[in-house]
């Protein structure tokens, strides 16, 4: 594993990106988090201490990706964990939030890994956040169910060009106390909670535990890790 470069945590500024980039932090590395508003990711990076720095870009406007990224280098793991929560059914379908979260995750992704990828060693890595709602929608989970799917394939090509840099992706279940789900309340959680095998939703430090494991284990290339307390098993 690189113990040299940054970690760079796209989606850094809250739930499962900023939980990776606290992770890097206490062990002493350089993070960069990004987040759509730099003020606010200089905040989370502030309150995250260590040798962490927060950057602005917007991933639903890739074409500004490359001038957000400028005093990025040396990148030994990248983490891509961004999205636009949306709730878009296709009978009332929300055509700018579709477009924008399609392009954040499948085209704004892409656009960060090939500006860094130039600033990479042989042995960095990059890990996607995809999402079990592929396999298992619900109404209005369309679009994330959508670019998630196309996660899957993405990281395949991605492992293939870019080696022997890996490429790996992640697709959490209901992880409980991300601030999404948790602000859902414990009813939904408890019924969510009788579909898994272990009656235990996963969390955010379950996730991180992955991520960490995909970007450091140099035998893993072009995996899509389901971390989701074996959701689909019933
Ligand atoms: N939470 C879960 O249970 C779960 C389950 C399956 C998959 N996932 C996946 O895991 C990843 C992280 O999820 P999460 O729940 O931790 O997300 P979250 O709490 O909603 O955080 C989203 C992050 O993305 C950033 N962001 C939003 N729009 C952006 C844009 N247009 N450009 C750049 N950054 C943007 C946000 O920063 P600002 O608000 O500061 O801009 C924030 O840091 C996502 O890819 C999600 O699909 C999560």
């Amino acid at each position: 594993m690189p113990e040299q470069g940054c970690v760079v945590v796209v989606g850094g500024t809250q739930g499962l990106g900023r939980e990776v980039a606290r992770h890097y932090v206490e062990r002493g590395r350089e993070v960069v988090v990004s987040g759509r508003d730099p003020g606010r990711a200089e905040a989370v990076a502030g309150e995250l201490g260590g040798k962490a720095r927060g950057i602005g870009l917007d991933l639903a406007e890739p074409g500004q990706l490359a001038e957000r990224l400028a005093g990025v280098e040396g990148v030994g793991h990248l983490v891509l964990a961004a999205i636009e929560r949306d709730d878009n059914r296709v009978s009332s379908f929300d055509l700018q939030g579709a477009t924008r979260l399609v392009t954040l995750k499948l085209v704004g992704n892409t656009e960060v890994v090939h500006q860094l990828v130039p600033r990479m060693d042989p042995d960095a890595s990059v890990v996607l956040f995809g999402g079990r709602a592929k396999d298992r929608p619900y109404p209005g989970s369309t679009m994330v169910s959508t670019v998630n799917g196309g996660v899957t394939g993405l990281v395949h090509s991605l492992a293939v060009e870019l080696a022997p840099i890996r490429c790996n992706a992640i697709h959490p279940g209901i992880v409980g106390d991300s601030p999404y789900w948790s602000a859902k309340g414990e009813a939904v959680l408890e019924r969510y909670r009788s579909e898994v095998p272990s009656r235990q939703l996963t969390t955010m430090q379950d996730v991180v535990g992955a991520v960490v494991f995909l970007l450091e284990n140099r035998s893993v290339t072009g995996a899509n890790l389901y971390v989701d307390a074996g959701w689909l098993l019933q």
